[in-house]
């Protein structure tokens, strides 16, 4: 079975790729390598010992698309390519529209007019805005979103969602993230952005290596058990494993639209993971406390019963597993 991975050279699709090639599907990646290199490749062939296409462009570029469809009988697509820095989006909207959204019209386009109607969509819990209960189902309102990143994949939701509603032969599968952290235990792909990291876990990280001196923890006063913000992390390489179970799954039922968490349904605070990567990694975390981050909110986890009865998605991966394979990582690279 041929899949194409758009965005595979990148933090999830990369750690995607090597499941797929483990389980042995056949993978096409299309990346234009803007926020992920090229030595990545040569780390999944050596993961997996297999090989894989590639198509370097752009998904905007609609022509290189069809060519793609034509060159290859592709059986699903999994969309992982848009930018994802939530700053960043906030000062370049249209930048972040038009790549994560614009480049999905495109792509919908191009698999209607090839006959291919198979499609795994990376969404993130950020569709949830601020949940008014958690643990989050996947029947919670969505919307409120803060930032042009968390509207450009609401968006897409939408277009989806219309886009089966217009045509039952769509099978797709919408995959909401809740925060993707840790990196392959090789140590050797992982997350690597771009400047200093937005994110905590590669933020952690830094500071840990002494490339940065102190962690900022936003805020100690949201009403949570240490006053701190609770999430629900999700090991990257369980997150890249769900991806294989909505390909088997999209492979069964043939058509529908489904909505999923991934997420492992526990929430931790921003303490509880500055303390467990210090105990799992023998490592000093300079942190201070800093003022709260505009747009973030206090709680959001999962409720991951669904994935688990309709996917068979168990993740498997505790938090020690993250943090210790986030830090292994960060020591090789
Ligand atoms: C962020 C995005 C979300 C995106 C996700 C991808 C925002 C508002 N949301 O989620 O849309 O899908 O990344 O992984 O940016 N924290 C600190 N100090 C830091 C960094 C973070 O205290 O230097 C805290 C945050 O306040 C939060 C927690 O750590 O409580 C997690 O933050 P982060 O890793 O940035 O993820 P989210 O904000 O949950």
């Amino acid at each position: 079975m041929k899949i194409l991975v758009t965005g595979g050279a990148g933090y999830i699709g990369s750690h995607t790729c090597v499941e797929l090639l483990n389980k042995n599907y056949q993978v096409i990646i299309l990346d234009n390598f803007s926020n992920s290199k090229k030595e990545v490749l040569d780390k999944i062939r050596f993961l997996t010992g297999k090989d894989m296409k590639l198509y370097e462009g752009n998904m905007l570029d609609k022509k290189f698309l069809m060519n793609i469809f034509q060159e290859n009988e592709i059986d699903c697509v999994i969309d992982f390519a848009a930018y994802k820095a939530v700053g960043e989006s906030v000062k370049k909207p249209v930048e972040y529209y038009t790549n994560n959204v614009s480049s999905v019209l495109n792509l919908l386009d191009v698999m209607q007019k090839s006959n291919c109607k198979s499609l795994v969509f990376s969404s993130s819990a950020t569709v949830y805005g601020d949940p008014k209960t958690v643990p989050i189902t996947e029947e919670a309102e969505i919307g409120g979103t803060t930032n042009p990143y968390g509207t450009s994949k609401l968006f897409v939701e939408q277009i989806l969602k219309d886009l089966y509603q217009s045509d039952n032969e769509w099978n797709i599968c919408i995959l909401r993230y809740f925060n993707p952290v840790g990196a392959h235990p090789s140590g050797l792909i992982g997350e690597d952005p771009k400047g200093i990291p937005a994110n905590l876990v590669p933020y952690i990280s830094k500071v840990a290596s002494g490339k940065l001196e102190s962690l900022s923890i936003f805020g100690n006063d949201y009403d949570t058990k240490d006053g701190t913000g609770i999430r629900d992390y999700i090991h990257v390489v369980d997150l890249a494993l769900g991806h294989i179970k909505a390909v088997e799954k999209l492979c069964k039922v043939k058509k529908g639209l489904h909505i999923y968490n991934l997420g492992i349904g526990i929430g931790y605070s921003v303490l509880d993971l500055v303390k467990t990567f210090e105990s799992v990694n023998c490592v000093k975390i300079n942190y201070k406390i800093s003022p709260r981050r505009a747009g973030d909110i206090a709680i959001c986890y999962s409720d991951p019963t669904k994935a688990k009865k309709e996917l068979g998605f168990e993740p498997s991966k505790t938090l020690e597993d993250m943090l210790k394979d986030a830090w292994n990582y960060e020591k090789n690279s």
